[in-house]
């Protein structure tokens, strides 16, 4: 690898690097992860046909794995399409135009439930939480009081752009005091952050293939509880078309329960890999998972403070998958990112969204590959940066 020189970089803004990764080089950043090699053989075998009964019972053994990890005795389907198709098909399916929605708004991916429910001509009842902090129930029991009429609620678990966990349980409690469904987004937490989908009545629980699941991006696992299919039987002219909506899947995972349970064709091959990735994390244990991601996040908290360097959440806010890091004053994160990556082999992700964006880095620590040695990497990485060096 080439000398590294602050000039050279002194006019990067991107976050990204423009390099593709090399298959020695690591990825630590907040979703996708690398997988495994058995997860990789399921994607490299040869293309099979996407229905009949010995694929339908793959299908449906992955379905039922997956209930175990959303932890619902509802139903689960899994969208062909990224995390944000499960998403805006959860707030369509439930939803008419013109009605509305309460959305907890703490960061870039609340945003965008804000976005797709303005899609959907809903009338957005937005609850802020200031940037950094975890959104309050109480202020959603105040929007509620005042809008005890909305369709739906909808948040965020772990918001990935600020690594802030929010208090998903005490605000769908909430929520259900006025009979109001709740609609998790868990793209980023499922498998990786406690979360019991039924215990705590979430009614629409979306996920997706490529974060804590350990497998490549390409499905949203999206689970339904029966009161969910109840509000959207009792609202035949609902926003949705064909394909994302949910009462399509179920449709056809009824009437072709036995050789096609989907409406079309389905992505065999992530399916296959997905189901390895959550064989995987079953037989480590959920739990176990979570506390080995949260001993990664303390011993990253924990070097980038020796190192001179801030947390942006404290340690009791932390969150188990991803940590955010304040840069040097001065100093454009997108820079740190690169030079991780030019110098390092290390991928890390910059800050997303408005103020963020050059202020802080974030280092992904989920999927069944990351270790104590990728994070002493960082580390080692990190404590070599010029402008940090300084710091020591
Ligand atoms: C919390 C959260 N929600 C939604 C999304 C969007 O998911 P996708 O990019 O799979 O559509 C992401 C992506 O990282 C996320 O972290």
């Amino acid at each position: 690898m080439g000398v590294w020189t602050v000039s050279r970089y002194l006019h990067i803004h991107v976050l990204l690097p423009q390099r593709i990764l090399t298959m020695t080089e690591k990825m630590m950043i907040p979703g996708p992860v690398p997988v495994q090699e058995s997860v990789l053989r399921d994607m490299g075998s040869q293309v099979r046909a996407h229905y009949g009964t010995e694929w339908t019972a793959i299908y449906k053994k992955t379905v039922e794995l997956l209930k175990l990890v959303f932890k619902t005795q509802g139903d689960v389907h899994i969208l062909v399409g990224s995390g944000s198709s499960g998403l805006d098909a959860a707030i369509g399916s439930l939803t008419v135009s013109g009605e509305k929605i309460i959305v907890g708004t703490n960061g870039y991916f609340g945003e965008r439930l804000r976005q797709i429910s303005d899609g959907y001509g809903l009338e957005v009842i937005p609850v802020h939480g200031a940037l950094g902090e975890p959104l309050n129930p109480t202020d959603f029991k105040e929007a509620i009081s005042n809008h005890p009429d909305a369709a739906a609620l909808a948040l965020v678990h772990l918001e990935t752009a600020t690594t802030i966990v929010n208090p998903a349980a005490e605000i769908a409690t909430e929520a259900k005091l006025k009979d109001i469904p709740v609609v998790l987004d868990a793209v980023s937490s499922l498998g990786g952050v406690p979360l019991s989908m039924d215990d705590w009545e979430i009614d629409i629980c979306v996920s997706a293939s490529q974060q804590c699941l350990g497998a490549p991006p390409g499905l949203a696992p999206v689970a339904i509880s029966h009161r969910a299919w109840e509000i959207m039987n009792a609202k035949p002219q609902r926003n949705h078309g064909w394909y994302l909506n949910l009462q399509t899947w179920r449709h056809f995972a009824d009437e072709w329960a036995d050789w096609h349970p989907y409406p079309a064709t389905m992505a065999t091959n992530n399916v296959l890999a997905l189901k390895t990735g959550l064989r995987s994390l079953l037989a480590d244990g959920i739990d176990e998972r979570i506390e080995h991601y949260t001993k990664l996040a303390l011993q990253l908290r924990e070097g980038v403070r020796r190192l001179g360097l801030q947390p942006f959440t404290p340690d009791n806010q932390l969150a188990p998958v991803v940590t955010a890091i304040y840069g040097p004053e001065d100093v454009p994160t997108g820079e740190i990112v690169q030079y991780l990556f030019e110098e390092h082999g290390i991928m890390i992700s910059g800050g997303l969204g408005e103020g963020l964006r050059d202020r802080i880095f974030r280092v992904g620590h989920m999927g069944p590959m990351v270790s104590k040695d990728d994070i002493d990497a960082v580390l080692q990485g990190l404590s070599q940066f010029p402008q940090i060096q300084g710091l020591q």
